[in-house]
């Protein structure tokens, strides 16, 4: 039987590390792996929840998906075809997500190699964006990965109109709610970590204080409690205009969590192939009557799954994952 390090000659281990670049909820890395000689097949992996944050598990799930995409994209970059059956939720395995199966080898897409090329340099980025518009035919572009993978993109854009100001009380609210929750907090200051290889460690973090930022979009505080803004004669901060875009399925099942986590993975490589950076601002989705609200301000039709700044920033330290040796179990076929 392969072990870790014979398998696929070695690219199976590639594939796992890239495929575990993928972003994840607090870099929870809520996923682990199953290789059974010729199927790779991504399970959930339950204890690492965030109970307060992700009650239902949504998150943990979009995480997942973005791993799937990432792992799709790893095997294609490294000459191997893939036949990706995604598993429909069910009550008797409800961890069990996708099973990629090699079926041979092929070239990779000149697409699918740009965006694999893409893995290593996404990076979620909380800092100040340039303000430099992003060009039309991105958005098309990331319009497109969304709908490629069966979901699609709702632009906000960049200037204040009636939904986005409104969208900002609801994502100011929903902020708020959670820094007077204790348990809100005391869960995020268990993820955040500086010396493993899991959690959000100080270097990920804004340089500039959330509250000297000209943002609109309330952004989250990782460092609750942590830091305090410097004391006065301070620069009165530079006004902040991302692009910002709303993830949307039709559904809101585990299914259409699975289809979003996929269409996030995809469309933040593309993003990153044009060198334009993201920051998911998802506290909004995290309280269920503001995420009603938000779903009515955006017509009513489909459900919001992320909520997006982007724009180009200034690739920076990153956040660790942890080893294959801690996420691969190697089973005997059909297992
Ligand atoms: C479902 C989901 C929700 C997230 N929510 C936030 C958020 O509200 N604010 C934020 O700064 N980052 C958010 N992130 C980004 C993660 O913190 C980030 O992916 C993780 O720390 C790993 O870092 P990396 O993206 O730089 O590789 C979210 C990511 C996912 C997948």
């Amino acid at each position: 039987m392969d072990d870790l390090d014979t398998a696929l000659g070695g690219d199976l281990r590639t594939v796992v590390e890239l495929a575990s670049l993928a972003p994840s909820v607090h870099n929870t890395q809520p996923w682990r792996f199953t290789w059974d000689g010729s199927a790779l097949t991504v399970h959930e992996d339950p204890e690492r929840s965030l109970p307060v944050l992700d009650p239902t598990g949504r998150e943990r799930r979009i995480s997942c998906g973005s791993a799937v995409l990432m792992a799709r994209l790893a095997f294609a970059e490294l000459g191997y075809s893939v036949a990706t059956e995604l598993h429909p939720w069910s009550a008797a395995d409800p961890y069990r997500l996708a099973t990629l199966r090699v079926t041979g080898r092929a070239e990779p897409s000149a697409e699918d190699a740009a965006l694999a090329e893409a893995i290593p340099r996404r990076t979620t980025d909380r800092d100040p964006f340039d303000a430099r518009p992003l060009p039309a035919e991105l958005l098309a572009a990331l319009r497109a990965a969304a709908e490629q993978e069966g979901a699609s993109l709702h632009v906000l854009g960049d200037e204040s109109t009636s939904a986005t100001v409104e969208l900002q009380v609801l994502l100011s609210h929903a902020d708020d709610s959670q820094r007077a929750d204790p348990a809100y907090l005391e869960e995020l200051a268990r993820w955040r970590r500086d010396r493993e290889a899991e959690g959000i460690p100080a270097r990920a973090l804004p340089s500039v204080p959330a509250e000297l930022r000209g943002s609109s979009w309330r952004l989250r505080d990782f460092a609750s409690g942590e830091t305090s803004a410097p004391a006065g004669g301070h620069e009165p901060p530079i006004p902040e205009h991302p692009m910002v875009v709303v993830l949307m399925t039709g559904g809101d099942g585990p299914d259409d969590w699975l289809v979003a986590g996929q269409a996030l993975g995809r469309l933040l490589l593309r993003a990153a192939v044009d060198f334009v950076a993201a920051q998911p601002l998802t506290q909004v989705l995290e309280v269920p009557v503001l995420r009603a609200r938000m779903r009515h301000v955006l017509g009513g039709v489909g459900h919001p799954q992320m909520l997006l700044r982007l724009g180009y920033g200034h690739a920076g330290p990153t956040s660790r994952r942890r080893p294959p040796e801690q996420t691969v179990r190697v089973v005997p076929p059909g297992a």
